[in-house]
């Protein structure tokens, strides 16, 4: 897990090249693994692989998400907030464990936030998105997490750069 996590970097750069079926199962089964307070499990999982319903969620947003259109897969994870008064945490854990299981599997992967996000003056991120899926109002959105085989090769962050003072003294 530290080798993976030394390596972590969002990646927003895919090559055209398919995820197999059995990849997308196993990152399927990585996010309903997912820990979740008093295990009420609020969140639901839309895998999206249609190109033109990539390239409409990438216009979810005006900046930060219009290389979803490039991705092979993304998964938009969001919950049912009458099931949990947590469902952001429950939602971010399994985001993070998703793009983790991914780069396991040799994916790159991206984070890009809906939640508190305006797709244009009047309609947020998450009205948008909801529309363009067809989900019930009460379906909240967190995230997107885009995927793909990795076009850029970027530099892990050196040990030097971490921000050790950001550790408290006890
Ligand atoms: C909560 C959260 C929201 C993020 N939202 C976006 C986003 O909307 N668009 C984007 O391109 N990157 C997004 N990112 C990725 C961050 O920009 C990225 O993690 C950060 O710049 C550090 O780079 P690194 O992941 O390569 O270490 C998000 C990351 C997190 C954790």
């Amino acid at each position: 897990m530290l080798d993976l996590l030394r390596k972590r970097r969002s990646v927003r750069r895919y090559r055209d090249e398919e995820i197999k079926p059995e990849v997308v199962e196993l990152l399927k089964e990585a996010a309903l693994r997912s820990p979740t307070s008093r295990n009420f499990r609020p969140w639901r999982f839309v895998f999206v692989t249609d190109r033109e319903k990539l390239a409409a969620l990438s216009r979810a947003k005006e900046s930060g998400s219009s290389f979803l259109a490039g991705a092979r897969l993304g998964v938009v994870v969001c919950a049912d907030e009458e099931e949990s008064d947590v469902w952001i945490e429950d939602c971010s854990i399994a985001s993070i464990i998703l793009q983790l299981a991914g780069l396991s599997l040799g994916l790159g992967s991206c984070w890009i936030q809906i939640r508190l996000r305006m797709h244009a003056d009047s309609v947020t991120s998450e009205e948008y998105v909801r529309s363009v899926l067809g989900l019930p109002e009460n379906i909240r959105v967190e995230s997107m997490i885009a995927f793909g085989c990795p076009d850029e090769d970027l530099e892990p962050v050196p040990a030097t750069e971490l921000q050790r003072e950001k550790i408290l003294s006890s």
